[in-house]
């Protein structure tokens, strides 16, 4: 697209996205009409009869008309409503067969080609540059989910690869598996501005993608990493200690919660603490840490 009319475009966006309009990003079944009594603006207005000859009697009022405001249209699915939280386990039915291991890779590939270039969200045209699929073994018994991808994962495609994705690489290795063995992904695939916590929008629009995605790999157990993965897996807002220490479920997998590596580096004493949820995690899948050398 031209740099101008896309430029314009990117402004329209803005300009809508800070009204709070975001209903046309959704995607999903065609919408139900609603008429909701709220929606209807009871303005009473007068209505004349028919115009008579010059020499006729004065027009008459007739009977006022209600006139009332345009129906809203309203999504039928959980998916997209700006702000409302749904476990990614209500959003859609599980499907009833599991893809065999060998075209759990081609399956993948056809949900990236059908994101394609994307613009179902306003991140589209937030600056991102590459959008972020997801990285590791399509047949991962281990899952691991983030907020979104920051300026480096932006900048190659792949997530977890700044500071916070060497964090997770240590303690992938510390659980005794090797980056390649896991699935890494993310709730939103573009980077939001400055590293800002995805919009509900954002995530809604980007959940059904992971959804698939989780759908394909089938991992026995995700973690969630922070509470953005939390919130919109889970479809509950909680603190993240009220979420720690106990398993939780997504998409048939056994989900657990831990801290965001991002934070880790911030507080790092609360590192100790991460690694027992990861410890969870690995006598879960029979997983022992590899020795000291
Ligand atoms: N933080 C995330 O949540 N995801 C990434 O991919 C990188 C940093």
């Amino acid at each position: 697209m031209a740099d101008e009319a896309q430029k314009q475009l990117r402004a329209y966006v803005e300009y809508f996205r800070d009204l709070g309009v975001y209903d046309f990003y959704r995607r999903g079944e065609p919408g139900t009409l609603a008429w909701p009594a709220a929606e209807v603006a009871a303005v009473e207005e007068p209505v004349f009869a028919a115009p008579v000859a010059a020499a006729g009697p004065a027009p008459v009022a007739s009977e006022p008309r209600k006139i009332v405001a345009a129906p809203v249209l309203v999504e039928s699915v959980g998916v997209g409503l700006a702000g409302k939280l749904v476990s990614f386990d209500d959003l859609a039915p599980r499907p009833e067969s599991r893809i065999a291991p060998e075209h759990r890779a081609a399956a993948l590939k056809a949900i990236q080609d059908e994101i394609g270039d994307c613009t179902r969200c306003p991140l589209a045209y937030a600056g991102r540059r590459k959008i972020v699929f997801a990285d590791g073994d399509p047949a991962a018994r281990l899952m691991f989910v983030g907020e979104g991808p920051g300026a480096d994962e932006d900048e190659t495609g792949v997530p977890f690869v700044g500071k916070a994705g060497q964090l997770l690489n240590n303690m992938i290795q510390a659980m005794g598996l090797k980056r390649e063995e896991v699935y890494i992904a993310n709730i939103v695939k573009c980077r939001p501005p400055a590293n800002r916590v995805p919009e509900p929008v954002e995530a809604n629009t980007c959940s059904q993608f992971l959804l698939r995605q989780i759908d394909v790999v089938q991992p026995q157990v995700i973690v969630a990493l922070g509470a953005t993965a939390a919130t919109y897996l889970l479809g509950v807002k909680q603190s993240l200690a009220s979420l720690r220490g106990s398993w939780h479920s997504c998409r048939g997998a056994k989900l657990a919660v831990t801290y965001h590596p991002a934070f880790l580096l911030r507080d790092p004493r609360q590192k100790g603490e991460a690694w027992k949820d990861l410890q969870r995690v690995m006598a879960e899948l029979g997983l022992k840490a590899p020795a000291k050398g």
